[in-house]
């Protein structure tokens, strides 16, 4: 790493001024962001030496029991947000209702929806998790932020990232303009360019899905696993699962691979699947697209996707577009519904 290798901060700025859009204001929202997850990656790294381990005893809104530093990522991200001037509302994986920005700080043009810590039931075995977010233009003209300007369709993000806590700190991020990625220099406490413009690979040959789920699958998920299983003129491919969306989409980006979390019917109570549209799927389909992959919920651009609450859950595959395009036909032949090609 040379002095020659931009800063998360400078490159924003040097991309602003290309875009001409250099009021400043989306740059302290990167700003705050970026020290956001400098702060959550420093709890995480001593994880196992202070008292951060483990559950708080409540259960979030999704009645999924919450971890200390579930919280923790939270109040971080909230508490560095609101303080930006740059946000008129939020939404969070942790808090049931939206949150809107209140005096004495000031609301700004943007809206930030996020899932603070991506992969909780990896935060004790030293596996990787993740924070993800996405960000919209507000809508409204003035006042605070409203509902409206967060329910928004994918397509309508300005930008999206994740940051990953692994065996380095990695941020992601894109304004639709290519996907490029920071790494944390931790002896100067600064993210540092280390990809810019990612691409993935054209071929997958990596594919990720909780196999334990198998049996209540629909017919269209077991059509498609088989294809790849058995290759079909496609080549050899591998199966990971780490169980953090956002470490196997990680992979998956550099390496050229698939993620899916289908809906199934194991359990009722999710007849959409488990993940979310807001925090975790629309902000992933962004980056996909902007690497040259694609989003799909079986029949529907995850982008396309009109949501009607802040906690939408949403059927995922995510990855290579060859094979999200296969996924979503063997859907179409299953349902006799049409597909999306989607953009
Ligand atoms: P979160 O920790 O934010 O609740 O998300 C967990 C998600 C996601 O990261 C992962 O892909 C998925 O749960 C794993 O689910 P299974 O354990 O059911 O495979
Ligand atoms: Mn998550
Ligand atoms: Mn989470």
């Amino acid at each position: 790493m040379t002095h020659r290798t931009p800063t998360l901060a400078q490159f924003i700025t040097e991309k602003e001024h290309a875009l001409a859009v250099a009021t400043g204001e989306f740059a302290s929202l990167m700003s705050a962001i970026a020290l956001s997850t400098k702060l959550i990656s420093r709890e995480v790294n001593k994880a196992g030496l202070v008292d951060i381990l483990g559950l708080t005893g409540d259960r979030n809104i999704q009645g999924e029991q919450v971890q200390k530093l579930d919280l923790f990522a939270n109040d971080t991200l909230v508490r560095t947000l609101a303080r930006s001037g740059a946000v008129c509302i939020m939404g969070s994986e942790e808090v049931a209702d939206f949150i809107p920005v209140a005096p004495p700080h000031t609301c700004g043009r943007y809206v930030v929806v996020f899932d603070p810590l991506d992969g909780s039931s990896n935060i004790d075995v030293g596996a990787p998790i993740g924070t993800i977010f996405a960000i919209y233009r507000r809508r409204s003209s003035d006042g605070p932020g409203q509902a409206t300007d967060l329910l928004r369709p994918g397509r309508e993000q300005v930008a999206a990232g994740y940051v990953i806590y692994g065996s380095s700190t990695i941020f992601v991020y894109s304004t639709g303009e290519g996907v490029h990625a920071f790494t944390l220099d931790p002896s100067l406490g600064e993210f540092l360019l280390t990809d810019e413009g990612l691409r993935i690979p054209e071929q997958a040959r990596i594919y990720s899905i909780n196999d334990a789920n198998a049996p209540w699958w629909p017919p269209a998920v077991s059509h498609w696993v088989d294809g790849m299983r058995h290759g079909a003129g496609k080549g050899r491919y591998t199966a990971r699962y780490i169980g953090s969306l956002v470490a196997d989409f990680h992979r998956n980006l550099l390496r050229g691979g698939v993620f899916a979390y289908p809906a199934d019917t194991r359990d009722p109570a999710l007849p959409d699947g488990k993940l979310r549209l807001l925090y975790e799927a629309a902000p992933l389909a962004f980056l996909a697209r902007g690497a040259g992959g694609h989003a799909s919920d079986g029949y529907r651009d995850i982008l396309d996707i009109v949501p009607d609450s802040l906690h939408q859950r949403t059927a995922l595959f995510i990855g290579n577009r060859e094979e999200v395009e296969a996924a979503v036909a063997c859907y179409g032949q299953e349902t006799g519904r049409g597909s999306s090609g989607g953009s």
